[in-house]
């Protein structure tokens, strides 16, 4: 066991409120010279807890520590895969999420699922939530003591799957987990981090429903998370191309011209760079792609959250 997988493991018993860690053999915690302590070191993908992850669910299932919990028709603990890279949070279940158990799959949530393809990604390969898991009558807006009992389910969900991006969905959601008072326009096309995880904060679907305005920024939004996920699960070694088939591909590549041409100045560098981009995927889809090197940052924008 490296040092960094010791940080890594106490910064999760940490995060999942556990009180106490075992102690490992004096032999296997021993740091050698061949094996230098290296805090930063993060190459070796964490295994996905599926014990703590069915522990924290059930007891979300079942949870008692807000109103909602007497109006909820039941519980949404989310969708989609816990092993991946992208977790996407929204605010709260509506009705017919609230009716069907699963996130995202009113009129926002078949929007989501095209903005998730269109960035390559199926409803499948990620992890969708909220930061509430119940409904909120009306659909009000969260209300602090009801975030205060939830948000804690999220944050173990987080830790459990240690995603290489959170895109977050709407102000409710971005100031949950950033902690502060911004406007969705402050907030978006930036890339903050909550506990050490890179975020990206975004419109929500039913926004764009109600001004398709914003739908440019949303997707360039999008597509920052994209490139972030990219380079983190290249860094951790891990596969990083979803199945894009041709088809997809060359939909996706059409309608990123369609919109490229609204913006002739960019449109160029964009379009090969798109192309570029979703052929690889598809391409790299039938090929065994060796474990990429760590190139480093390639110049992405991080903020930290003091320097907002
Ligand atoms: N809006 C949200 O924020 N979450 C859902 O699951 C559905 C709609």
């Amino acid at each position: 066991m490296t040092g960094s997988d010791a940080a890594r493991r106490l910064a999760r018993a940490k995060m999942l409120g556990e009180r106490f860690v075992l102690r490992l053999p004096v032999e296997e915690r021993a740091v050698t010279m061949d094996e230098p302590f290296d805090l930063n070191d993060s190459s070796k993908p964490a295994e996905f807890d599926e014990a703590a992850w069915t522990t924290v669910r059930d007891e979300a299932l079942g949870c008692t520590k807000c109103d909602l919990c007497r109006t909820r028709t039941q519980v949404v603990w989310g969708s989609g895969t816990p092993r991946t890279g992208i977790m996407v949070v929204g605010e709260a279940p509506g009705y017919h999420e609230d009716q069907q158990g699963e996130a995202f799959v009113g009129r926002a949530g078949q929007l989501l699922t095209k903005i998730l393809a269109a960035i390559g990604f199926g409803r499948d390969e990620v992890f969708i939530t909220n930061v509430l898991k119940c409904r909120p009558p009306d659909n009000a807006d969260p209300l602090p003591h009801q975030v205060e009992s939830c948000e804690p389910y999220l944050k173990r969900q987080i830790a459990i799957i240690d995603p290489a991006v959170i895109l977050t969905l709407g102000r409710h959601a971005a100031r949950t987990l950033l902690g502060v008072d911004s406007t969705m326009g402050a907030m978006r096309g930036r890339v903050f981090r909550y506990e050490e995880v890179p975020l990206v904060a975004t419109y929500h679907p039913a926004a764009l429903l109600r001004n398709p305005k914003l739908k440019r920024p949303t997707w360039e939004d999008v597509q920052l998370a994209r490139e972030i996920y990219d380079e983190e699960m290249e860094r951790r070694g891990k596969k990083i191309y979803p199945n894009v088939d041709f088809f997809s591909a060359s939909v996706y590549t059409t309608l990123g011209i369609a919109m490229d041409l609204f913006t002739p100045i960019f449109a160029m560098s964009r379009v090969t760079g798109w192309t570029a981009h979703l052929f690889e995927q598809y391409a790299n889809n039938r090929l065994i792609r060796p474990k990429a090197e760590y190139t480093g940052p390639r110049g992405l924008k991080v903020e930290p959250l003091e320097n907002r």
